[in-house]
């Protein structure tokens, strides 16, 4: 079975089941606490925390997933054996609420040996310790004895979140194969392969590690493509299997070189870093220096230095991309749909590295005489890494000529601190927020309708990184709400300002509605006392909404401008709308010139004057796609979605405020336009009374 047929046997066959199915979601995902998508379920976190409702009780997909940094992270593996991938496919059904162990276990063990017909005896189950009831439901529908583990029978996406214990199947790839059961210290040897995961999702861990009850009970399953592929072609090796031969192939055809045992290494390298910079920048992610843009910019230069091991210079991945989507693009259409603009990053990415590999050696030289003992400094090689873009492989191969070696562990903490400040970035008080998964989301209805002040219980009072009972005047809070008519920042529009009231009094002036895992949080300083229980009325400041609603209409009106003018393939890659202002990220791979700024600025001023209708509507996915909506690049929407359509020029999905009438935005005025990074343009434009 080929790649394309597996996945259709597995999505068949849970379809049949009643499962919903579904588009793999973004590699880019909506959680401050994760770099990638590291596993099927981390586009549904919201659901199995029972903050988000679930769109359906029974769900299945294929989807993308990265593991490259953080706490699921194999990129230092590829290329050693056939197992390890950065980018890889997880098949996946999921029931939220609906089924459990039992039925979770049944299907599994149906789909394996009757659907497929894997042989019964070649696989082998797992079970935690503590969980009695898998491990009886395994003799009962399979007669398998389950192996008994600890911690490799738990699971979680991050370390916070909901998690529970988990049972796995593993395919016995045979006697040929070095290598020992699950729990065994050879387990890693390679002939027992975990090809299936079922996780019962039960808990929910908070940032002290304590587990909650989650609000119900869920299946969580996983299951490698990659390693079904192996097993239904009888291969041992990943890189064997139809879709990594052919990109091989195009590796051959490009370098001129053929694979041997000698140089295989660099091919599965080349291939499996093809497929995370290939995807990871169709979905969005932009190569730099910190967070998920770092290390696909790592990846993509050890995948260069990999074509330099095979004597092949210059671009590389950018040469192969069409090859990708030859064999992934039926199934994962972005791929095609953004060629252009991936071609161009990573050509540019490429184009960047020759260079910086010069001045890198010339650094290099210069450091070579000061050598003391044979060791070059941690912190030279980390230069050379950091500024220079070289892994940290090459600069050992280049030195190893010279009887040189790199003082590793002072170039680790190096390292270490550099990951710690780019994890950094991504904490804050979000996370602290997520632990408190009891709160409940804000009702999505009443962030439309700021002049309904509401009446509103305070749930919880965060302030200097501890959740409090009562605040006092002065102190900086953020507070959570029952629920709330401010529109929490969110999809690029800052939040709302205004007062959070006590009669006539006001006990919280707030600075900006924020937002963390769909729960609002109003930011600002107390006056007077604000305590949890108290009843407070939600008084939105409404000059400034009307402001901020003017502009994100302007946004769309600005997108629809810059297609027009520019091309189709112009596309939103980042916004922020604030008051009367409304900055734009998007695709293009050159400077504008004053004539086509002017001509932007002159449609977005047409269309403002024609005072076109603006219609708001809340529609199926499906119908809005027929419309042509345009949806924001790399975001997961649910199955009813809302489109906002101002008069025939913009039709954008988008659950942000808007006007009714193109003319409340009265004028628009195009400040700047700029390079951000490589094939992104950045414009910011004032409106209304600032315009
Ligand atoms: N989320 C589980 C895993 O990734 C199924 O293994």
């Amino acid at each position: 079975m080929t790649y394309n047929e597996i996945r259709k046997v597995f999505l068949d066959y849970f379809q049949k089941h009643n499962h919903k199915i579904v588009p793999s979601a973004s590699l880019i995902p909506n959680d401050p606490t994760l770099l990638f998508t590291v596993a099927g379920m981390v586009p549904w976190k919201g659901i199995l925390q029972g903050v988000e409702p679930a769109f359906a009780p029974r769900v299945a997909d294929v989807q993308k997933c990265i593991r490259a940094g953080g706490k699921h992270n194999d990129l230092e593996d590829v290329g050693l054996d056939g197992r390890h991938h950065t980018f890889f496919e997880m098949m996946g059904n999921w029931s939220f609420g609906d089924y459990f162990k039992e039925a979770a276990l049944e299907m599994s063990w149906d789909l394996l040996t009757n659907v497929i017909g894997i042989d019964p005896k070649r696989l082998v189950v797992t079970a935690h310790e503590s969980d009695d009831e898998a491990a009886a439901l395994w003799k009962k529908i399979a007669g398998k004895e389950a192996i008994r583990l600890g911690k490799d029978n738990w699971w979680s996406a991050g370390d916070t979140g909901p998690c529970g214990p988990c049972t796995e199947i593993f395919y016995d790839f045979g006697e040929n194969v070095p290598g020992g059961l699950p729990g065994t210290p050879d387990e890693d040897g390679g002939r027992y392969v975990e090809i299936w995961n079922n996780v019962f999702m039960q808990y929910d861990c908070d940032a002290n590690g304590k587990l909650h009850d989650l609000p119900k009970k869920n299946v969580d399953t996983g299951a490698g493509l990659e390693r079904w592929a192996a097993m239904l072609q009888g291969k041992i090796d990943n890189y064997d299997t139809d879709l990594f031969v052919n990109l091989k192939h195009a590796v051959s055809d490009l370098t001129g070189v053929r694979e041997t045992p000698e140089n295989i290494t660099s091919f599965k390298v080349i291939t499996d870093h093809l497929r995370a910079v290939g995807f990871a920048i169709a979905d969005g992610v932009i190569p730099s220096n910190s967070d998920r843009g770092y290390v696909i910019r790592r990846i993509l230069r050890r995948a260069m230095r990999h074509g330099q091991i095979l004597g092949h210079n210059g671009a590389l991945l950018s040469k192969l991309y069409p090859a990708l989507i030859r064999e992934m693009g039926d199934a994962y259409p972005e791929l095609a749909a953004n060629e252009k603009h991936v071609v161009e990053i990573i050509t540019n990415e490429e184009n960047a590295f020759a260079d910086m590999l010069n001045n890198g050696m010339k650094l290099l030289d210069n450091e070579i005489p000061k050598v003391q003992n044979g060791v070059l400094p941690g912190a030279v090689a980390f230069k050379l890494f950091d500024t220079y873009g070289f892994p940290l492989d090459l600069t050992q191969m280049i030195l190893r000529d010279k009887n040189i070696s790199v003082d590793v562990p002072e170039f680790e903490h190096a390292m270490a601190e550099q990951k710690e400040r780019s994890r950094a970035n991504t904490k804050g008080t979000k996370v602290l927020w997520e632990s408190r998964s009891e709160l409940p989301a804000t009702d999505d209805k009443t962030k439309y309708s700021p002049d309904n002040t509401m009446q509103s219980k305070v749930l919880a009072i965060l302030r200097d990184g501890e959740f409090i009972e009562s605040a006092d005047d002065g102190d900086n809070v953020e507070v959570a709400l029952d629920k709330t008519n401010f529109y929490g920042t969110q999809g690029g529009q800052v939040g709302d300002m205004g007062e959070l009231k006590i009669g006539d009094k006001t006990v919280l002036n707030v600075s900006e509605a924020a937002r963390a895992n769909n729960i609002v949080l109003h930011r600002g300083t107390v006056s007077g006392k604000i305590s949890v229980g108290d009843t407070v009325s939600t008084v939105v400041d409404m000059n400034n909404r009307s402001q901020t609603t003017r502009a994100h209409t302007a946004a769309h009106l600005l997108q629809a401008a810059l297609r027009q003018v520019l091309n189709t393939d112009v596309e939103q890659r980042g916004s922020k709308v604030s008051p009367d202002s409304v900055r734009f990220d998007f695709s293009f791979g050159r400077a504008m010139t004053d004539d086509e700024k002017s001509a932007v600025e002159k449609l977005v001023n047409d269309w403002i004057n024609a005072d076109m209708s603006v219609a708001h509507e809340e529609m199926p996915i499906d119908e809005a796609k027929k419309r042509g909506a345009m949806a924001l690049f790399g975001e997961k929407y649910g199955d009813v979605v809302r489109v906002i359509t101002a008069g025939d020029v913009s039709c954008e999905l988008c659950g942000g405020t808007h006007v009714y009438h193109t003319g409340e935005i009265i004028r628009a005025k195009i400040n700047k336009e700029k390079s951000i990074s490589s094939g992104i343009r950045r414009i910011t434009m004032s409106v209304g009374a600032l315009a």
